[in-house]
């Protein structure tokens, strides 16, 4: 159990044993440490319900609660509060179970079945920097999933599918003519412009690449291959950018939209069975009550278009359908931009409806905001373009190698091209996943490559400084005993034992800021530790002890960075 669950069981209980079993405990760590280390703020609520005096129960549970070998003080304070002092041994002790244990005293949750959709890039074109956010979220979430125990299936829903690969396979198909399609596809942004202008000018390919649109759709075996060739150099494509940015997606987790392409007419002929389907216009939809336009009408969710051409949103109904009767989940976390918040309200609500969601299965829209420029406006190139997320990666390592050359000039090229990499990629990705993920976030290189402030490059910095100690004393046992008797020590062992809090509360809300947040905070109390409580000049059981404190403060950084795919150096 995390410290704070089981903080909050104990009070819980003594609530009940003081007669209000109903009230929540609503313990949260303390804001300010005059207030000791934990708060719990449940009594004023209760009392109110139970028409008593505030301070009157408070005391009433305080003289239930049972904090024996936890606490070494429990307060209340102004109108109920319970201030919980934690002791220094009990702290002492969680340091030392978690330096004991491979997972740093981290609990797994639950067992559950997890899918975690993310990336899901449109294959037509190469990444933009619109996908940095989703890859790199839906990756930190799968990890952190991955790490408390549950079985996590990571899905990559790609764009595979739709009329545009028409145009594409005509574009190519001129190409491997002439002998050039390897070249041409190096860069798929200009094939696919080279190709757009030959659409919109030629009425002739136009009819072609329309011709491929349906010889792909009947499963024509040399439309199909030329698809596959297209899709295969795309993924590659991105599978270049996944490796750049350490991101645990492989072509197994590729499920895209045309592997539901067949269950289309099946899943429609059932939704038209189960009576929820209605025509409009020619078109197919399901009207839902629940999401009412301007007008006061309900909203159609279009299932068939009037063409008999399916959409989107079609496609994203079989993959539920998939996922619950195939992939067997307990939980469904779609990392998928704000932008679609509607769309996949709509979905779920529909899903329900046609009885494909199990009560059990929480279906998660894990939205994000958008990346932005300096002017506020949606991150782009100078001249307006979309900025290509392998250049913007190539980017970051080449700031990252000239920010490390100004700070380490002595250091030989050969380990700052060894750094850049790793500061750079970190940069870019800690910027993004320290933001809050459902708001806009401005894209700024200086302020995420410096090394002051909540940044990748502080907190690596931060952990190659409690390497360096380790390298400088003449013995570590890792056993030995901790002792914690400055505020400082007291201090960081208190945050080392909330790390299994803050993981839990990641893995709940789908907020990989709350780890930031919380290695920001580690660093920063290391750091205070680091400054008040000398190391290597501290002699016998309490240099070991203090080195204790240090090694899991490492390890912490570490496995806490690793979570957010984030690498860290022993040396930098
Ligand atoms: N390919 C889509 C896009 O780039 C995102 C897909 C999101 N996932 C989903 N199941 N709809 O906008």
């Amino acid at each position: 159990m995390t410290l704070q669950h089981m903080l909050s069981q104990r009070v819980q209980a003594a609530l009940t044993a003081a007669g209000a079993p109903e009230a929540q405990a609503m313990l949260q760590p303390a804001a300010r440490s005059e207030f000791g280390d934990y708060q719990a703020n449940g009594v004023m609520s209760a009392a109110k319900q139970l028409k008593m005096n505030p301070r009157q129960l408070a005391q009433q549970v305080v003289d239930a609660l049972d904090l024996t070998g936890i606490a070494d003080k429990v307060e209340i304070a102004g109108p109920g509060f319970i201030n919980i002092h934690l002791s220094p041994a009990f702290l002492a002790q969680q340091v030392m179970s978690a330096r004991a244990d491979a997972k740093l005293g981290v609990e797994p949750l639950p067992p559950q079945k997890v899918m975690v959709e993310y990336s899901s890039t449109n294959l037509a074109k190469e990444m933009h920097v619109g996908h940095l956010r989703s890859t790199i979220i839906g990756d930190a979430m799968a990890r952190v999933l991955d790490f408390l125990g549950q079985q996590v299936i990571r899905q990559n829903h790609v764009g595979d599918w739709g009329t545009q690969f028409g145009m594409l396979i005509a574009h190519l198909l001129e190409h491997i003519e002439a002998g050039d399609s390897e070249l041409a596809l190096g860069d798929l942004e200009v094939f696919y412009r080279e190709a757009k202008v030959r659409f919109d000018a030629d009425p002739v390919f136009a009819d072609r690449a329309r011709q491929y649109v349906v010889q792909l759709q009947a499963g024509e075996p040399q439309v199909l291959a030329l698809w596959q060739q297209f899709l295969d150099v795309s993924m590659s494509h991105c599978d270049a950018v996944y490796q750049k940015l350490g991101v645990q997606l492989t072509r197994a987790d590729v499920r895209g939209e045309s592997a539901y392409n067949d269950d289309l007419p099946v899943l429609v002929a059932e939704l038209k069975a189960k009576g929820l389907l209605t025509e409009s216009d020619g078109a197919q939809v399901v009207y839902l009550d629940a999401f009412k336009g301007r007008d006061g009408e309900a909203q159609a969710y279009i299932i068939q278009k009037k063409d008999g051409g399916y959409l989107y949103s079609t496609t994203d109904l079989a993959a539920i359908r998939y996922r619950v009767q195939q992939l067997q989940l307990d939980r469904c976390l779609y990392v998928v931009d704000a932008r679609q918040a509607l769309h996949f309200q709509q979905l779920y609500t529909v899903a329900e409806q046609a009885g494909w969601k199990p009560a059990a299965l929480q279906l998660e829209h894990v939205a994000f905001g958008t990346m932005m420029g300096k002017d506020n406006k949606p991150f782009k190139t100078r001249s307006g373009d979309t900025v290509k997320l392998i250049e913007l990666l190539d980017e970051a390592e080449e700031r990252a190698f000239a920010v490390v050359s100004e700070k380490n000039p002595d250091l030989p090229e050969v380990e700052r091209r060894r750094i850049a990499p790793v500061v750079g990629i970190g940069a870019v990705k800690y910027a993004d996943l320290s933001k809050h993920r459902t708001s806009d976030y401005v894209f700024d290189w200086d302020s995420m490559l410096a090394f002051e402030g909540n940044t990748a490059p502080y907190l690596q910095y931060a952990y190659a400084r409690v390497c360096s100690i380790f390298r400088k004393v003449d013995a570590f046992d890792a056993a030995a005993p901790v002792q914690l008797q400055e505020a400082a020590e007291r201090g960081l062992a208190l945050v080392l034992a909330q790390f299994a809090d803050t993981l839990h509360q990641t893995a709940r809300d789908s907020c990989p800021h709350y780890l930031c947040a919380y290695l920001y905070q580690l660093a920063a109390q290391y750091m205070r530790f680091y400054e008040s409580c000398p190391v290597l000049k501290s002699e016998g059981a309490v240099q070991q002890s203090r080195l204790q404190l240090c090694r899991l403060t490492a390890d912490t950084l570490r496995t806490g960075l690793g979570l957010l795919g984030i690498e860290v150096l022993e040396t930098m």
